[in-house]
């Protein structure tokens, strides 16, 4: 089994030789003033979730964008500072945007363009040309960084996610020969049908063409990638591989399916710290006696949130003697609030809590307690050990690491999970209660079956999903890709 020594031995023994850079927009830790010093508070997210593990076991360098005049103050002349806090492991680099790149190239062509474009989750993406500029640029300088932190010396460069597509192009370009260069695409991928309506879907694929390894979550959407390949770009595609031959240079597209800390997760769920936390909470939300239905999303119209309160809503019409012995309560991190669409998504929620509050609530009990409130990686453990059941309801979702930060905190195997069937992780957890976020009679029902399930039954379930991901694991995962980025270089100096 892979696990934190494993892959740190690997990587002493197989890459000593090799700079391990990790590029991503979003950072694993930001700096913010409270109460007049400085504090470093864990970033959300899935792909902070699994790689900043990985960049502690691998002590490469992580390259992504800085968002606040503190995150500025706290770097040396490099443009550097180790993180995390406390276990100073791995440098952080980061990059600083002007705000019209942040605007055109964050929140315009990747998150109004290509995020909608890749999940199909009925929100219009749209393609403007200042946006795609702005990206190309932001590129570029993602490229000019990495190049300046691997100097002459030769390279693994792993390249996360949807707003980084072009980076390997850059690297190439500037015909950085001693860089193996990799790109893992977090989030789905459409058919052919879909994707056909990007303006630059040509330009955009060549990006892809230039990285020599390109990852998705799932199988699927690795076959959905190379349908559009086949359909827009004058390659060859080697099936037998998997991969694409496109103007002299090979790309190996593979599914990776992307996973938690599984062992530090279980170990830190079950702390004194984490116990102790939880009895805070409870206390904090007067959780006390009642059955405990918790949800943790970015607030993101593709996670399904106002699907989720209409199923509590339905729930508590069904099955009204849940009232007062039972709480939703719902963590929402704040996320591209300054695009219309997420703007609109807040306002819905809070109309939606709201009513269902008004609608149900006795006394001074109310069904959903909805916060938006920042609450540490430590007190997330602790929400869901407090918890009878999680649930998620994403309407697409690459993968989703909640569900599986989820089941890794679940040792004691006294929670239930209640999954959508449009996320990635439902391929690998199918003892969870499985839904359609959609149908809000059946997920009314999971809420009922999850509460009600009998011990033994819950306990079966938890502990077979746990034995899938105590498997396959983030390091199994990033195993999996280190080794096949190697034979990237046996190939080359044999
Ligand atoms: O996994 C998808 C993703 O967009 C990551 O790239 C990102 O870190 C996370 O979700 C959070 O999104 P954002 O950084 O836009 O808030």
């Amino acid at each position: 089994m892979w696990t934190k020594e494993s892959l740190q031995e690997t990587i002493q023994s197989r890459m000593s030789d090799y700079r391990l850079i990790i590029a991503s927009n979003r950072q694993p830790f930001r700096h913010a003033v409270e109460g007049g010093r400085i504090v470093c508070q864990r970033e959300p997210g899935g792909l902070v979730t699994a790689l900043h593990p990985v960049m502690e076991a691998a002590q490469g360098t992580w390259v992504a964008v800085g968002t606040s005049e503190t995150d500025r103050q706290v770097l040396d002349s490099n443009q550097r500072v180790m993180l995390p806090p406390g276990k100073p492991s791995y440098p952080l680099r980061r990059i600083f945007l002007t705000k019209e790149d942040r605007n055109h190239y964050y929140y315009g062509y990747s998150n109004e363009g290509i995020w909608p474009l890749c999940h199909i989750a009925h929100t219009r993406p749209v393609f403007r040309e200042s946006d795609w500029k702005s990206y190309q640029k932001v590129n570029q300088r993602f490229a000019e960084a990495i190049l300046e932190e691997v100097g002459t010396q030769k390279a693994f460069v792993w390249v996360h996610d949807f707003h980084l597509a072009l980076v390997g192009k850059y690297l190439k370009e500037a015909g950085a020969s001693n860089i193996i260069t990799s790109l893992f695409w977090h989030i789905p991928w459409p058919n052919p049908e879909m994707f056909r309506v990007c303006p630059q879907k040509k330009e955009l694929l060549e990006g892809f063409m230039a990285y020599d390894l390109v990852g998705f979550q799932i199988r699927y959407h690795a076959d959905n990638f190379l349908a559009t390949v086949d359909r827009e770009l004058e390659s060859r595609i080697d099936r037998e591989k998997t991969s694409v031959w496109y103007k002299e240079h090979e790309t190996l597209v593979r599914p990776f399916p992307i996973s938690v800390d599984f062992a530090a997760v279980s170990a830190e769920a079950e702390s004194e710290e984490t116990r102790e936390r939880g009895r805070r909470l409870g206390e904090e939300f007067s959780f006390g006696g009642k059955q405990l239905v918790v949800g943790v999303d970015r607030i993101d119209y593709t996670k399904g949130i106002p699907d989720k309160l209409r199923a509590i809503d339905r729930f508590l019409e069904k099955y009204p003697e849940f009232k007062e012995k039972f709480v939703f309560f719902q963590l929402g991190q704040i996320s591209r609030i300054h695009l219309t669409r997420y703007k609109d998504l807040n306002d819905e929620i809070n109309a939606l809590v709201e009513e269902i509050n008004w609608k149900h609530s006795q006394g001074s009990w109310a069904p959903i307690v909805f916060t938006r409130r920042y609450l540490s990686y430590q007190d997330i453990l602790a929400l869901y050990r407090l918890s009878d059941a999680c649930m998620v309801s994403s309407l697409h979702d690459g993968m989703n690491l909640v569900a599986k930060e989820y089941v890794a905190s679940r040792s004691d195997l006294n929670g239930v999970l209640i999954l959508s069937q449009f996320t990635g992780s439902s391929r690998e957890f199918e003892d969870a209660l499985l839904v359609n976020p959609y149908d809000t009679e059946a997920a009314a029902e999971a809420v009922y079956q999850a509460l009600t399930l009998a011990g033994e039954e819950r306990q079966k379930r938890m502990k077979k999903m746990r034995e899938t991901i105590e498997q396959n694991n983030i390091y199994r995962w990033v195993g999996k890709v280190l080794s096949q980025l190697l034979k990237f270089e046996f190939q080359e100096t044999a």
